[in-house]
Order: structure tokens, then sequence, then C-alpha cells
């Protein structure tokens, strides 16, 4: 189980004194990185879309002993560059000073209030009539496993799957089973949730880790409120055929992606991802939502975007071109450079974003 955590809210130098969001800078953020976590920090130069939003959500989250902390970057870029933050603004949250993730959905005040809430409660949840909507809506994939309440083994192995796979499903447990609403008569079992899915595969077989593993691959898709590129990858890998984009537009930008994917095959990974479904994430990195196809090259460690520019138009050469430029800058060391140094290049991945 996730224990409870205090985390913690910060607030930048332009809010105002009664803002919910707390201003700390440089010796103060690192000490409260310490004492604090999860920390949602602002790392930015000014933003002005964002700034409500983060205060709207801070208002909510102060109520839940979850405090948001803004740091701008332009004075405190000391502080900054220790936590490897170099794209503006970001949200990052911090589970002690050392391990953060990075914030991905949508950049919206309940966007962040559900994450952050998410976030602070225990790994599995307990289910009740009253919860089980809010549970469903958590994330994009939830397992719910059907147990009696004195099914202790049972019990423990579901609390032992949702320990290895912390971050991939949302995980619920109940002894009701009438809120299965399944044929299912018999617990222990359980049922994915997952709103690509128009049936809920169900799971009956014998408790076992290496079982609930095998379900769970072949059923469930990741969450996407924390996904890493990795996850996401894998995300896209398991969506339904079925994609908006018109079969000739994908193909032709794979056939477009193809040879330059084969060129920088040990230190690039592709990937395509549906806009029309994820616009949100093309905005996460730092593309606009309304120019596609495009693509950007991330560095999955730091989360730092490199877009190619989308008011150009997009041919095989232009991509080559920019993908050699981004090589030989981060080579001089002209790109942001903790992450060059510190991570391998086989990290990256260049997503192209169609539809
Ligand atoms: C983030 O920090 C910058 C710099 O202090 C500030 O201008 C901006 O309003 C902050 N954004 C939010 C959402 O707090
Ligand atoms: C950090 O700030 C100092 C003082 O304003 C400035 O001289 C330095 O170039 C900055 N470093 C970076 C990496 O922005
Ligand atoms: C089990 O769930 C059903 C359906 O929501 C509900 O009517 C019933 O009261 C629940 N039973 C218990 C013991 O909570």
């Amino acid at each position: 189980m996730w224990s409870l955590r205090v985390p913690a809210l910060l607030i930048s130098a332009t809010l105002t004194a009664s803002s919910a969001v707390l201003q700390l800078q440089g010796d103060n953020f690192q000490s409260h990185l310490e004492t604090h976590s999860p920390v949602l920090v602002n790392c930015s130069e000014p933003c002005r879309n964002l700034k409500p939003e983060f205060e709207a959500a801070a208002e909510v989250l102060k109520k839940r002993d979850i405090a948001c902390i803004s740091i701008d970057c332009s004075l405190e870029n000391k502080t900054c560059i220790a936590n490897h933050i170099t794209s503006y603004p970001t949200i990052r949250i911090f589970h002690g000073p050392e391990k953060f993730t990075r914030y991905r959905n949508e950049r919206k005040a309940p966007n962040i209030i559900s994450y952050m809430i998410r976030d602070s409660l225990p790994l599995v949840l307990e289910v009740t009539t009253d919860n089980i909507e809010e549970v469903l809506l958590m994330g994009t994939s939830t397992l719910i496993a059907y147990i009696d309440e004195d099914d202790q083994k049972s019990r423990s192995v579901f609390t032992s799957f949702a320990e290895a796979h912390q971050n991939e499903f949302i995980y619920g447990i109940t002894s009701n089973l009438t809120l299965a609403k399944s044929n299912v008569q018999k617990a222990p079992f359980v049922i994915v949730y997952s709103p690509l899915d128009q049936v809920n595969p169900i799971f009956k077989d014998t408790f076992s880790l290496d079982k609930l593993e095998a379900f769970a691959n072949k059923y469930s898709t990741p969450l996407i409120g924390t996904f890493s590129l990795e996850t996401y990858y894998a995300y896209t890998e398991a969506l339904p055929p079925s994609s908006p984009c018109t079969p000739s537009d994908h193909s032709s930008l794979l056939s477009l992606l193809k040879p330059i994917a084969e060129k920088h095959k040990s230190k690039l990974n592709f990937a395509t991802i549906d806009a029309t479904k994820y616009r949100f994430f093309a905005k996460a990195l730092n593309l606009a939502t309304d120019k596609f196809p495009a693509f950007v090259i991330e560095d999955t460690v730091s989360g730092d975007t490199a877009p190619f520019d989308q008011d150009e138009e997009v041919t095989g050469q232009k991509i080559e071109g920019f993908v050699q430029k981004y090589f030989e800058l981060r080579g001089k060391g002209n790109v942001p450079v903790q992450t060059a140094v510190s991570f391998p290049f086989g990290m990256e991945t260049l997503t192209d974003h169609c539809m």
C-alpha cells in the first residue's frame, strides 16, 4: 500500500499574498522538498494560462494538505538547474528531494487536482457503492478485485501485484460482488475497466502474480495520468487499430519516417500517437495543438522536448535535418545539457502526431 503523504505547495513571486500557492526560494525550496512530499512545482517564466489554473488547484488541494509550490527559474536558476528543470513552464511532482515525476496531464485545475489527489491516496482503494463511480473515473485503466472479506490470501496477492505495477493502473478492492454488475457469482475475480474497451474483461483464474500479470498485459492499457514515454509508447501499441488518421496519411507518414528511424535506431525510438484522442499530450510536449502532423523529440528522462517547427512542411528531408541538428547541438552542449550528460541517448523518442 502507498502511505499517505503530506505534500506541499509553493507560491511564485508574482502571486498575491492570499494565494494558496507558496513561494519558495533556493535553500528554502530544497529544504521544503526534504520535508514535504509530493510537491507540485511550477518552475517557470510568466505563464498567463497556467497561473489561474494552478492557483485554483492549489486552493482546493490546500484543504487536503497538498501543497503547491511555484518557483521562478529566471530568479532561481541554480535551483532549477540542480533539479534538471530546463523547459518552462513545467510542473513536477516531488516525492522527496531526489525523486520526481513530470506532470503530463492537461494543465487545467480539475486535472491537476484529480491527479494530485490520486497521488496522495492509498495504492489500493477500498471500493464502495459511494465511490465506485469516482474510482472508475480516476484513470484509463482500473482493476477492481472482488474478494471476500476473509480471503486474506487473494487480497495479499492482489496488493503485491499493485505494488509491483504502481503507476500502471488504478487499483480497487471490494467484497461487495453486486458492484461488479456481472454474471460472475463467485469471488475472487478481477475486472478491468477501461474507457477504450466495450466489454470489461474478467479474471477468474486462481490468484497468482504471474497469472494476474499475464491477464493485465493482455487486457489493459497503462494509465495515462502518469505515463512516461515508455508507458505511453506501450499505450499507443495497445490502442485499437481504428485510427482517425486516414490510412493513407498515416502510412505516408510512416514511410517517410521509416528510413530516418532505421538510421538513428541506436539513439532514437520512434512512436506515433493519435492526435485527435491525445491532443492534450501534444500540449504537454510543447506542441501547438492545432497543427498536425507534428514531430517532437523528447528526452524521456528529463522531459525536455525539441519540437520540429510546426509551420514547416513535413518532409523526410526536413525531419532528417532536424534530427541531425538535434544531435549536433547536443554534442556541442548547446541544448539543455544536464540531460545529455547524465542520460543515454537511447531514451529519446521521436513522436509523430498524426491526424
Ligand atoms: C509560475 O512562475 C512564474 C514565475 O514566477 C509566474 O509568473 C507564473 O505565474 C507561475 N505560474 C503559476 C501557474 O503559478
Ligand atoms: C543564472 O543566472 C545568472 C545570474 O542572473 C546568470 O549569469 C547565468 O547565466 C544564469 N545561468 C543560466 C544557465 O541561465
Ligand atoms: C453492495 O452494492 C450494492 C449496489 O451498489 C448496494 O445496493 C449494497 O448496499 C452494497 N452492499 C453493501 C453491504 O455495502
